[in-house]
């Protein structure tokens, strides 16, 4: 109602976008997810990452990058001295979807209709924060930012010129990492990635 709204306009503008996208039905993700996971990080960082949708502890805490694909995230920000508390981090697929099986809920990829309704969120979010720099991390957040779909060796390594003189640059998911069955290719990956990382530190 108006109260709502009249509270809702005292915030600053990123904290107002978050509470909207708390209440968000545009699709019918919202029905089976425990809540919205919304970005998080400084409104006026740099740099943005956009990953492709909570997981499963992402989805129960209510934050990104949290859980195990979290984990080989920071680590690898951190090994390229990019520090996490300084950047923007967020989905392009704001809600978990998921299948249950048992008592487990297995991740779903985001199909294109979902993204595309997603991505008014995410498109808030780069005209409110302004980074100068975007990275995706894997093929769904490189859908949500560009409109098109490509295999990520496509288009990783190179800087694609955004709008606003922003630079979208384009690297594996890490949850994508922790998926490959196996050993030698998860080890390749793994440090693909630590490279491209340390790539987007030197570009600020
Ligand atoms: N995978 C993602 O894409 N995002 C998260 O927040 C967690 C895992």
């Amino acid at each position: 109602g108006k109260e709502e709204e009249d509270a809702l306009s005292d915030l600053p503008p990123l904290k107002r976008l978050h509470e909207e996208a708390a209440r968000c039905t545009r699709c019918p993700l919202h029905c089976h997810a425990t809540q919205t996971v919304f970005g998080e990080g400084p409104a006026d960082s740099q740099i943005m990452f956009v990953g492709e949708q909570p997981g499963d502890v992402e989805d129960l805490a209510g934050r990104p990058f949290i859980g195990p694909a979290g984990k080989v995230f920071d680590e690898a920000a951190a090994a390229a001295g990019i520090d996490r508390r300084q950047i923007y981090v967020t989905n392009a697929v704001k809600h978990f979807k998921y299948e249950r099986r048992g008592k487990r809920r297995i991740h779903m990829r985001p199909d294109a209709g979902e993204v595309a309704h997603c991505r008014w969120w995410v498109a808030k979010e780069i005209e409110i924060i302004r980074p100068r720099i975007v990275v995706a991390l894997g093929a769904t957040a490189y859908l949500s930012l560009t409109g098109e779909s490509r295999p990520i060796a496509e288009v990783r390594g190179m800087p694609i010129p955004m709008q606003e003189d922003r630079m979208l640059l384009v690297t594996t998911h890490p949850a994508a990492i922790l998926r490959m069955p196996d050993e030698d290719l998860k080890v390749r990956s793994l440090e693909a990635f630590r490279s491209d990382m340390a790539g987007v530190r030197r570009l600020f």
